[in-house]
């Protein structure tokens, strides 16, 4: 590394100063070969979360990261590419839906994802818990496939952005991932070196997501933006809500389970499928599958009901060594049984008012499905099923949610957890939009599939 010395830069860091892309190019190579040690970049980290980073900052880090590793080239791939990238959140398994549905639909879909983050999981985990299902393609077996399959869904290879690799490993055991810039940072590093020529973004906010309040959540989005104007990427941004769990499933196996079924045409109307439905109308018509994004909607539920989207799910899964066994029947995992449900408190009844994202997100950790320590490894199987979802009657005993664990914890805390996730009231609550707006380089709109009833 240079001759600037990283302590001077944390303490700059530390005191509000500005840094210069030259410094965070200097921090970032040196994190990335291994001159600057962990405890110096959490160190760093902890300074930017405190403190922020500029619109300029937050820049220079993007490029740093991407100029950290190789920019994947898929231009012998015809058609327009689409990426797609999720923010973070809790039951969110949009990706495994949404790529091989959009790849259906005639639009290329290549995927760079991440292992789970905090209390959110991640779409490689999740799609690890397919029993031999590689994520770890070469940079030609992923270029192959987006051209032959049509989608692909890879972790993210020592040769794509490697330093935000080491840093989101990081961050996610320093408490340091809820920070605008941070974040935008490590997404579009990904993203602008994942070889698309657009990128569609699902913005998370509420409770169980980094963003926390609409005001947050449309900064990130306008960050998102700009950092992708800047590179000539063209970015729409979806603000979706994430104050409860997307689905009734939150864990690696659960979440792939119920995403096989939402493949099949189950859940329609869910929320879920809400979010997959608005995303797809927008990379259906960012791929010129599409004249607008409400015939890109339109396109995507017909190719659900088709059994299109289910096809394309089973030659990715097949293309990516998975069992085609469980995408054909998930109950062949005999694996797969609750350890434990937990139950509506005696005395209680009436309606599920709300659930709390964040707590059972937490309670996923807990089981086994995400990770306390960077070196963790995560049990596939773990989490919560049959969650009872904000507008599902109750009645005393009824069961809230199922437990799975390959191991099991001690379970009275994440029993207490669960349960007090839940708000029970006398009447059904008003349903709250699932898609919330949309950004792109010509500003906001509001987006309008009505969430009625959707869970
Ligand atoms: N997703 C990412 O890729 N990075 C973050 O920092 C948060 C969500």
């Amino acid at each position: 590394m240079s001759d600037v010395n990283p302590v001077s830069l944390i303490a700059a860091k530390r005191d509000g100063d500005a840094l210069s892309g030259d410094d965070l190019r200097t921090l970032v190579k040196g994190y990335t070969d291994g001159t600057v040690p962990d405890y110096q970049m959490s160190a760093f980290l902890m300074a930017a979360y405190l403190n922020g980073l500029s619109a300029a900052e937050a820049a220079a880090l993007t490029d740093a990261m991407l100029h950290s590793g190789a920019h994947i080239d898929l231009s012998s791939v015809s058609g327009t590419k689409v990426g797609k990238h999720s923010t973070g959140g809790v039951g969110d398994k949009v990706s495994p839906i949404l790529v091989p549905l959009v790849a259906s639909c005639g639009v290329p879909v290549a995927k760079l994802s991440g292992r789970g983050l905090g209390h959110t999981g991640g779409t490689i985990d999740k799609l690890e818990s397919i029993p031999g299902f590689r994520t770890n393609l070469s940079v030609g077996q992923y270029r192959r496939q987006v051209g032959d399959v049509g989608g692909v869904i890879a972790g993210q290879t020592g040769e794509v952005a490697p330093a935000d690799k080491k840093i989101y490993a990081l961050r996610d055991v320093t408490a340091t991932v809820d920070s605008i810039p941070l974040i935008a940072a490590s997404i579009m590093s990904k993203k602008l070196a994942e070889g698309n020529d657009a990128l569609v973004l699902d913005v998370k906010c509420g409770r169980g997501a980094f963003m926390k309040t609409d005001a947050d959540a449309r900064a990130l989005a306008e960050t998102l933006v700009a950092i992708g104007a800047e590179h000539d990427m063209p970015v729409a941004a979806v603000m979706t809500n994430m104050d409860v769990p997307l689905g009734r499933a939150v864990g690696n196996w659960p979440e792939i389970r119920e995403a096989i079924a939402c493949l099949r045409g189950e859940h329609r109307e869910s929320s879920l499928m809400q979010i997959v439905r608005g995303l797809a109308g927008e990379m259906i018509a960012l791929g010129g599958q599409a004249e607008t994004p409400e015939e890109g909607r339109a396109k995507a539920r017909n190719a659900i009901e088709e059994g299109e989207a289910l096809a394309q799910f089973r030659a990715l899964v097949d293309a990516q060594d998975g069992d085609p066994a469980v995408v054909e029947d998930p109950d062949v995992r005999s694996d797969s049984a609750p350890i434990a449900e937990v139950s509506v408190p005696t005395g209680t009844s009436g309606y599920v008012a709300d659930l709390d994202a964040l707590s059972i997100g937490q309670a996923a950790v807990e089981l086994g499905a995400g990770r306390q320590t960077k070196e963790a490894s995560v049990d596939p199987m773990a989490g919560l099923t049959r969650l009872k979802k904000p507008g599902d009657p109750v009645e005393e005993g009824d069961v809230l949610a199922r437990l799975h664990a390959s191991e099991a914890p001690d379970l009275r805390a994440v029993r207490a957890a669960v349960r007090d996730a839940y708000t029970v009231s006398d009447a059904p609550p008003s349903a709250a939009p699932a898609l919330k707006a949309r950004y792109d380089a010509e500003g906001w709109t509001r987006l309008s599939e009505s969430a009625a009833g959707a869970v």
